[in-house]
């Protein structure tokens, strides 16, 4: 292996790849996100600290069940942002994500890079003196552009794009 100026040499005793669940592709690792200890604090831990994968040009970050932040100040969201070096993609696996209104469980997000998000209105409001969430949500960043293939249309919720500003939510 390369390290550095230099070579390091390195003698496994088997193929890495020579692991239950490889199927020839490139990514050999299954990971159970109920074995995840995820991290807590005093105040809200930005997305890194729930980092559980990466690789070239992306992130993968899982949200899962944890306790929330405890000081009498926090706010146990995310604050709103605008992912302005990739596009966020979202899945929602279990449990009840607060900081979106309009997902469920099964729910697939995106919010492509510079578009600024965070909980809704109302959400904050709903999180204070939560101490806990059951929340199970994957999360892959990605720092070059996606590209939707036609299939978005026949799962897309016009509503989510609009469920920040209710003046303007869809009748439905
Ligand atoms: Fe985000």
């Amino acid at each position: 292996m390369r390290a550095r100026d230099g070579y390091q040499h390195f003698e496994l005793d088997r193929h890495p790849f020579d692991i239950v669940g490889w199927d020839g592709y490139v990514y050999p690792y299954t990971f159970n996100a109920d074995d995840f200890e995820p991290r807590a604090g005093r105040f809200h831990l930005p997305p890194p600290a729930h980092q559980t994968f990466q690789g070239q040009g992306f992130v993968i970050c899982t949200f899962a069940p944890r306790m929330l932040d405890w000081d009498a100040e926090a706010v146990p969201l995310p604050y709103h942002h605008s992912n302005i070096q990739s596009e966020e993609v979202m899945f929602y696996a279990a449990g009840d994500y607060a900081a979106r209104k309009g997902v469920e469980v099964g729910c697939v997000t995106l919010h492509p890079s510079g578009l600024p998000h965070g909980p809704q209105p109302g959400a904050v409001e709903k999180a204070l003196g939560k101490t806990s969430t059951d929340e199970l949500a994957v999360m892959w960043d990605t720092f070059r552009p996606l590209r939707l293939s036609t299939l978005w249309r026949e799962t897309d919720k016009p509503e989510y794009a609009l469920s920040w500003n209710p003046d303007r939510a869809l009748a439905t």
